[in-house]
């Protein structure tokens, strides 16, 4: 992958250097590894030093951009996600690109964020939410169907809302999904609609046949949305712990699998502003794990992860 133009620049107060391999830059030959940090313990054996102050940068970081809350726990998983983005943009320590990164305005902040996303998602996920999707739909099939998708991922889950208001609303159904993420990576896979065979699982061959073009030739093994589908679509960026860039009013959304890596404070406000954006007995669709009992002067709890908005 080679990074945006604005990434090769050099950062400040160094060259772009390559790191090496494991172990070549932090622990010359093949002495213990053993790396040295000037603040709090470190980690053996990595490609860079890796300190507790590190990761409490990043979550601070993570946390002040996305509201993302990372537990002690994540130490691995982030040190692996944001070594990315130093061989990428060229650091050699992750200090050095913590402090480039808070002096500059620029592009590498989507990244940094983009790299400490989770994006794991399927088609017809919690599938009980899609029969109830196509229950309120078919109760009300010439209505202007306003929808929602807030954590888009990679596009699954707004695709199989849009298979679902097909199935229900048929060809002349009036409906319009508007899909969003924090993650303009995951934001582009789901705009273009383009899976691998083999992530299909979740899709019955009637789904398949129906809703998509099987790739032939160079693109053998992946398929495309149909545009039948897509033109009801929309994709921006949003993020959720930002006053919401949306004028219209939703009849559903779907916030789904995102709260969890919020705290309490958090939640509450991202419940208010999705309060806003909905109309009153409209339907909001959350996470399976994800429950807020002390937001219900704003929703009410309809079925199993299901709300009304109040
Ligand atoms: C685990 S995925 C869930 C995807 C899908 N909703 C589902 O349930 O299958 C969580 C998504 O939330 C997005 N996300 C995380 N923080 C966010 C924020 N502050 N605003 C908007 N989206 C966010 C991530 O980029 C990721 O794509």
């Amino acid at each position: 992958m080679h990074p945006p133009a604005a990434l090769r620049a050099t950062p400040p107060g160094g060259q772009h250097l390559r790191p090496g391999k494991a172990g070549s830059a932090v622990f010359p030959g093949s002495a213990p590894a053993l790396a040295v940090a000037e603040d709090g313990p470190v980690a053996e054996g990595r490609e860079f030093v890796w300190s507790d102050a590190d990761f409490t940068r990043i979550k601070a970081l993570i946390y002040k951009k996305a509201g993302i809350s990372l537990h002690d726990g994540k130490h691995a998983m982030v040190y692996s996600r944001v070594s990315r983005r130093l061989r990428e943009t060229g650091h050699t320590s992750f200090k050095g690109y913590i402090d480039w990164l808070e002096g500059h305005d620029g592009p590498e902040w989507q990244e940094f964020i983009n790299a400490l996303t989770t994006n794991l998602t399927a088609f017809f996920r919690e599938s009980h939410h899609f029969d109830a999707l196509a229950q309120l739909l078919r109760a009300k099939p010439a209505h202007d169907w306003r929808i929602w998708c807030a954590a888009a991922s990679t596009g699954e889950e707004p695709y199989s809302i849009a298979m679902t208001c097909a199935e229900s609303l048929g060809s002349n159904g009036r409906y319009e999904i508007v899909n969003s993420d924090i993650d303009t990576k995951v934001l582009a896979t789901a705009q273009r609609g383009v899976y691998k065979h083999e992530g299909s699982k979740g899709l019955s061959a009637e789904r398949l046949q129906r809703f998509f073009l099987r790739g032939k030739g160079a693109n053998a093994g992946q398929m495309r949305v149909k545009p039948e589908l897509q033109k009801h679509m929309s994709f921006l960026p949003v993020n959720l712990i930002h006053e919401l860039p949306l004028r219209e009013t939703f009849d559903v959304v779907f916030c789904r699998n995102v709260m969890i890596y919020f705290d309490a404070a958090t939640q509450r406000a991202v419940l208010e502003r999705i309060h806003r954006v909905m109309r009153p007995g409209g339907t909001l669709f959350v996470g399976h794990a994800e429950n807020f009992s002390d937001a219900r002067h704003l929703f009410a709890l309809r079925g199993k992860t299901v709300y009304e908005r109040l």
